[in-house]
């Protein structure tokens, strides 16, 4: 009896079962139809370890605006491999303060400093204490269905399912339904040091905010001296048209955190610009967010160079020509399944389609990948298929995204 042979996927999937969690290659299976072991990537495309390859929909919530292994960031990594390292977190640098001065000039409004972090979760973080220590004030009022990341204030203010295994969380943290003004404007008072958003909440299903509503904050802010905080690791540098997201409504807010595309799919790195009224908390208080590895010498560089290509004026075009182009697909398969395309949402390339049900999202989710679509559900409106290939998507390989995803919607409502 000859021994069975494993594909490359069945043996990355033993040895994760073994040495990482089986309950992890479990969750992928439940979340692709099967244990998908990522493998080559290039511009829009990604493979899996055996071969089968994936219009990239996800962008890794971000990571690959700039599509995969972009050959300019490759290069600015690679040279800067050879000319510096991590650099020394203890002391100033030169590519540091470049890099910062880099973000500050395509910051809208007077978001002129900035404090580097390693993630975005990190980042938030530092948002958050920079904010309690610049107006002294304790409350950071959250969003209903916000993602901030899986540490300290991001944890405390995601919903509960996410948190249920870690309490106690950090205090402190009060949450309102997205897109009310009047929830956020009865939770604040004078011990509310923060409003913290994301302008369009991702992980919620790409909802986009009524009209008027991120003015309003900004009003209420205003009068009430507390800090208006926007969460740009998703919707920001690009996905929505504009470098920043919140360019889309005019509004600006006290802070501003990036992170993901920041680091041209190549190197972690995050950020947190803030306004010259954190500036004077800093200013007083240095040290108020030192770590090890955030403003490292070579995460700036690639940094600065992820910055420069998602700002371009012609990609951004293209984001915004892109996001049409699909959400016409969008509307044609809402005519067509009307009771299963049940709506649609677009910023942009921050896009994706409303199906009835949890149970239904799944069905289109496997039907996607089983059709060479990488697209997952929205975590928490799991009837939500979030489509967010990278920025750098062509007409032809959108048409060819909404070839796929029509044989997908197909195949998931005539099986549902
Ligand atoms: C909107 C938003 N904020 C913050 C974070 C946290 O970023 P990180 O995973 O880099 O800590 C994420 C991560 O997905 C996010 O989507």
């Amino acid at each position: 009896m000859g021994s069975e042979v494993l594909s490359p996927s069945q043996v990355a999937c033993n040895l994760t079962a073994s040495h990482i969690s089986s309950g992890r290659v479990e969750a992928m299976r439940t979340t692709a139809g099967y244990g998908l072991v990522q493998g080559p990537a290039s511009g829009i495309t990604i493979s899996d370890i055996d071969g089968k390859s994936f219009i990239d929909c996800r962008s890794a919530g971000g990571v690959f605006n700039l599509g995969h292994r972009h050959p300019e960031v490759a290069h600015v990594l690679a040279t800067a491999a050879r000319d510096t390292d991590m650099g020394d977190w203890m002391l100033l640098s030169a590519i540091r303060a470049q890099t910062a001065e880099k973000l500050a000039r395509a910051a809208p409004g007077n978001l002129n400093h900035v404090q580097f972090a390693v993630t975005g979760g990190e980042a938030i973080e530092a948002a958050c204490k920079l904010a309690r220590g610049a107006t002294g004030r304790h409350n950071i009022v959250t969003m209903d269905k916000a993602y901030h990341g899986f540490v300290g204030f991001g944890l405390a203010a995601a919903p509960a399912s996410f948190t249920a295994h870690y309490g106690p969380l950090t205090p402190g943290i009060v949450p309102v339904p997205y897109g009310d003004v009047d929830a956020v404007s009865r939770a604040v008072d004078g011990n509310t040091a923060a409003v913290l958003l994301e302008t369009a909440q991702g992980s919620a299903g790409a909802l986009l905010p009524p009209p008027g509503y991120l003015q309003a904050l900004r009003s209420l802010c205003d009068e009430l001296g507390v800090l208006l905080i926007f969460d740009e690791v998703q919707a920001g540098l690009g996905r929505t048209g504009k470098l920043f997201s919140f360019e889309n409504w005019g509004v600006v807010p006290d802070m501003a955190v990036v992170g993901k595309a920041l680091g041209g799919g190549y190197y972690p790195i995050a950020a947190c610009l803030y306004n010259d009224r954190v500036l004077a908390f800093v200013d007083k208080v240095p040290l108020a967010h030192p770590s090890t590895f955030s403003g490292s010498e070579i995460g700036c560089l690639v940094a600065a160079k992820a910055l420069e290509l998602l700002s371009a004026p012609a990609l951004l075009d293209n984001v915004v020509a892109m996001g049409e182009r699909l959400n016409r697909g969008y509307q044609s398969l809402q005519r067509e399944f009307p009771d299963f395309v049940t709506g649609s949402r677009q910023l942009g390339l921050f896009t994706g389609i409303e199906t009835p049900s949890a149970d239904t999202g799944t069905a289109l989710r496997h039907a996607a990948v089983r059709h060479g679509l990488l697209a997952f559900t929205a975590p928490f409106r799991p009837g939500f298929l979030v489509i967010w290939p990278p920025l750098i998507i062509t007409a032809s390989e959108v048409d060819e995204l909404l070839r796929r995803l029509g044989r997908a919607v197909k195949e998931a409502a005539a099986n549902s």
